[in-house]
């Protein structure tokens, strides 16, 4: 735990606040979660990244315990089950990674 909360803070001080986006930008693409999740558009199933940014607004903290499995889904719970394997892949990135997606995400709020 230790361990992590320094590369946390190394990431913030090397990167700066919302600087990892970039990074996170090339995961979300790498991790396929494109697929399912647009810069626009509206599906009924799929959020979109500005429904998921906007869902999560001031709660960026809360956004990185959903990416590492730590809390439930709040936007559509009853498809939380076509979500479950991608969390499984967020879990497994590390803390900095993990933080660079998320930072990805929240540059949708509108
Ligand atoms: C097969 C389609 C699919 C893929 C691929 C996918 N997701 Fe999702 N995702 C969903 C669905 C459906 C929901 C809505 C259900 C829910 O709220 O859990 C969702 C919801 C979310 C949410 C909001 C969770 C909440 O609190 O409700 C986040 C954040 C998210 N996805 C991130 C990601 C990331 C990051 C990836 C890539 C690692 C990814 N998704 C890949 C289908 C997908």
């Amino acid at each position: 735990m230790k361990k992590m909360a320094i590369l946390v803070i190394l990431g913030w001080m090397v990167f700066g606040g919302h600087a990892l986006a970039a990074e996170g930008e090339e995961l979300f693409k790498a991790e396929g979660c494109m697929r399912c999740h647009k810069a626009e558009g509206n599906s009924k199933i799929y959020p979109s990244l500005p429904e998921i940014a906007g869902a999560y607004k001031g709660k960026d903290e809360q956004l990185l315990h959903y990416l590492n499995g730590e809390t439930e889904a709040i936007m559509r719970p009853e498809s939380a089950g076509l979500m479950k394997p991608h969390v499984e892949k967020t879990r497994k990135l590390n803390v900095v990674e993990r933080k660079s997606v998320a930072d990805y995400i929240m540059t949708f709020i509108q």
